[in-house]
């Protein structure tokens, strides 16, 4: 536990509901690693009491925040300076209140960037498929198109929400070749590189559900993501893994989304020797539970 005293730094995430997080696990640990002097702790936010507690969380001087379901779109009309990323995605996971103005970044696309180039996935001119349109889809979206894919394939079940997916991320980069197709259409695609699966579906309970069992599409890959962790391994990545494909779990994406936002707050780079001690730490806390 951390030795609290007049200069410890407080920090924490702000959700609704916040019962479940795996962040002041993270980011104490960090602490501890890094022999900072700070406090991460949750704070369950009741709907209507965002901007009150942004306002008071400055007043209070926090030095930052992380940013949960249902607020990461809403907090962004409470601050002043908001990083290219989280424009693109549409969402802000981490603030940080510096010299009286309040910063709001995403990490989730750093985080998932450094999660695949730790295990040696490869962006530029590959051709990939996001199923699913949601944050971790635009996160993920948002990555390919900045590291310059050749083509992405997006599938969802409401297609409007692949469109606007689409059209922000054109906006941004005019180049990306990307196109909305149906789930049979997917199928059908001869040459994938990738597929980056970010649905709920196979998330516990549901560990027998894969948004696609065809093992003639998944054979075709070099690499299944999954962006769950918990099973960490799902059915699509299991079924790819039969195929002879290299899987990854979400787990380093919640992860590495920690570690950007601990060297934003701290100004700091964590060593990469403690980023793999703390990983190993924070696998053996969420699998042993
Ligand atoms: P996250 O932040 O984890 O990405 P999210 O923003 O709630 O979560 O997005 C969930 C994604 O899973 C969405 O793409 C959602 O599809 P819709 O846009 O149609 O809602 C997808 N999803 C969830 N349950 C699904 C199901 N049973 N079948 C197909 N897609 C599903």
């Amino acid at each position: 536990m951390n030795n609290i005293d007049g200069k410890t730094r407080t920090l924490g995430l702000i959700g609704n509901p916040v019962e479940h997080t795996m962040s002041p696990f993270i980011h104490n640990l960090f602490a501890n690693a890094m022999n900072i002097n700070m406090v991460y702790v949750p704070f369950h936010v009741e709907n209507g009491y965002l901007e009150p507690a942004i306002k008071g969380a400055k007043a209070l001087n926090l030095l930052g925040n992380n940013i949960t379901v249902p607020y990461k779109v809403e907090v962004m009309q409470y601050l002043d300076e908001i990083d290219k990323n989280a424009k693109v995605i549409g969402a802000v996971n981490t603030i940080h209140y510096k010299e009286d103005k309040i910063y709001g970044y995403n990490t989730d696309a750093a985080g998932f960037l450094k999660s695949s180039l730790k295990v040696g996935i490869e962006f530029e001119g590959k051709i990939v498929s996001i199923l699913g349109a949601g944050g971790a889809a635009k996160a993920i979206a948002a990555v390919c198109a900045e590291n310059r894919v050749k083509k992405i394939y997006l599938t969802n079940r409401t297609v409007e929400k692949a469109e606007a997916l689409k059209n922000t991320l054109q906006t941004h980069y005019p180049e990306l070749n990307i196109d909305v197709l149906d789930y049979n259409a997917l199928l059908l695609v001869e040459e994938m590189d990738i597929c980056f699966q970010t649905t709920s579906i196979g998330m516990f309970p549901n560990v027998e559900a894969s948004p696609i069992t065809e093992l003639n599409f998944l054979s075709k890959l070099k690499w299944a993501v999954d962006a769950i962790y918990n099973p960490s391994e799902t059915k699509f990545l299991s079924l790819a893994k039969s195929q002879g494909v290299k899987t990854l779990n979400g787990l380093g994406m919640l992860y590495y989304q920690a570690v950007r936002a601990f060297e934003i707050w701290h100004g700091v780079t964590i060593p990469e020797e403690i980023i793999d001690q703390c990983y190993a730490r924070f696998t053996q806390y969420v699998y042993s539970r």
